[in-house]
């Protein structure tokens, strides 16, 4: 009889390690970054102040601030080996692929030269260093990928505008409105972290082998495009457009729920009575809505919320209006999830190096349900295996 372990499939309820970074509280619907409300960053701090939070566990002086936005300044510009390495990427490849690539090649790059693998997981502070770079570069990344689908050529960074804005800018090639700024500053915020997270375990699991950081976070984008992930939020704008309009719900309800199909944007593996960055997010979105006169994208998502809710009792998580903030901002469906990217690379930095201070191995179990032992026909062992 082989002992049964008990075995939390999904590491569902397991709790795998301690974190100083982020405590999601499903009992009181709250979310913390470094002991702050994600509600008080995201709607008084600018994504800057918040990446500082989360690196240093304080956010950061006046002086910090400047600093931090100086040396973000210099990483901002496409350098041409990235800019290549994208344009290798075939058109109608998936822009997390593209990302993934860019931020693989940037690692190589960045890592030529730092001798051994002994050397790979680097000292805290080249990893400060090689965080702040990603965090600068990831914007002209995703905005290049976006530009480039639809045959236009980069636009290069600015620097009179801030890290929201000028992320506008390289994507648009024009200066956004202060409404549009301040709710995408609110969605880099609120997606910036969230504790073991499917791709933020993923980070941990290969920064524990003392990997190097860029390797940790090309296998988080790797986990982060699930659609059971961060794929999530543009497989709601799929959604969105199946359904066409509020009056359409009811029956396409019926029809997907039918088919067992999940319904992108509900449901979370931690929160069961909502996710608690949702409100935040809803208030951008609503005040998007208004500024495009686009009452029909309200009246969509509050039909199918209330549809669903009233169902399956699954509440929204923060893809939901994630996805539609995006779309009336102008963003192309498949360029969310990278905006997911170009948001958590801060959260998963921050956990890549703390796991790497720990210096311990992630290394789990597993029960094995397979044949009985059994031999090759004919089988000899030498003398040395007997
Ligand atoms: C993110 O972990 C994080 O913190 C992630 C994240 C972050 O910030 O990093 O918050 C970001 O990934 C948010 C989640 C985005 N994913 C989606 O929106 C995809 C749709 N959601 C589901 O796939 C689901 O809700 C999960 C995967 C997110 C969570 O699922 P669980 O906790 O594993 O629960 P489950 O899949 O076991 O569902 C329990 C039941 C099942 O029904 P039964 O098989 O028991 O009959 O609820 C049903 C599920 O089918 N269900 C859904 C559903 N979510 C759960 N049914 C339809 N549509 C859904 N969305």
């Amino acid at each position: 009889m082989t002992e049964t372990n008990d075995i939390k499939k999904g590491l569902a309820g397991v709790v795998a390690d301690v974190t100083a970074v982020s405590k999601v509280n499903p009992e009181t619907n709250s979310l913390l970054y470094r002991g702050y409300p994600v509600q008080e960053l995201a709607t008084t701090q600018p994504f800057e102040a918040v990446a500082h939070l989360l690196w240093h566990g304080e956010l950061p002086t006046d002086a910090e601030l400047a600093e931090l936005r100086r040396t973000e300044r210099e990483h901002r510009a496409l350098t041409p080996a990235v800019q290549a390495a994208i344009e290798l990427v075939p058109l109608d490849a998936h822009p997390m692929d593209e990302v993934r690539t860019a931020v693989s090649l940037l690692g190589a790059v960045d890592l030529a030269g730092s001798g051994s693998v002994l050397d790979a997981s680097g000292s805290p502070e080249a990893n400060l260093e090689r965080s702040i770079r990603l965090f600068a570069a990831l914007p002209a990344i995703v905005a290049y990928g976006q530009r480039r689908r639809r045959g236009q050529a980069p636009v290069a960074p600015r620097d009179d505008l801030d890290y929201a804005a000028n992320f506008l800018w390289m994507t648009f090639g024009e200066e956004s409105d202060p409404v549009v700024i301040d709710a995408f500053n609110r969605s880099l915020v609120l997606y910036a972290e969230h504790s073991f997270n499917a791709s933020t375990f993923t980070a941990r699991v290969i920064a524990s082998t003392l990997s190097d950081l860029y390797s940790a976070v090309v296998g988080a984008i790797g986990a982060l495009k699930g659609p059971l992930h961060g794929g999530a939020n543009e497989a709601v704008l799929h959604i969105f457009d199946e359904i066409g309009q509020a009056s359409n719900v009811s029956d396409w309800l019926e029809e997907a729920l039918a088919s067992k199909r999940k319904i992108m944007g509900f449901g979370h593996r931690v929160y069961k009575r909502g996710d608690s960055r949702v409100p935040t997010m809803k208030t951008a979105l609503d005040e998007l809505v208004e500024h495009y006169d686009r009452p029909d994208v309200g009246e969509l998502y509050a039909e199918l919320e209330s549809e669903f809710v009233a169902r399956k009792g699954i509440y929204p998580n923060l893809d939901y209006p994630s996805g539609p903030a995006y779309n009336l901002m102008g963003f192309d469906t498949a360029t969310f999830t990278p905006l997911f990217v170009a948001a958590r690379v801060t959260g998963w930095t921050a956990h890549i190096m703390e796991q790497l201070a720990a210096n311990a191995l992630i290394r789990p179990l597993s029960e094995y349900v397979g044949p009985d032992e059994r031999h090759i026909e004919g089988y000899v062992p030498d003398a040395a295996e007997v």
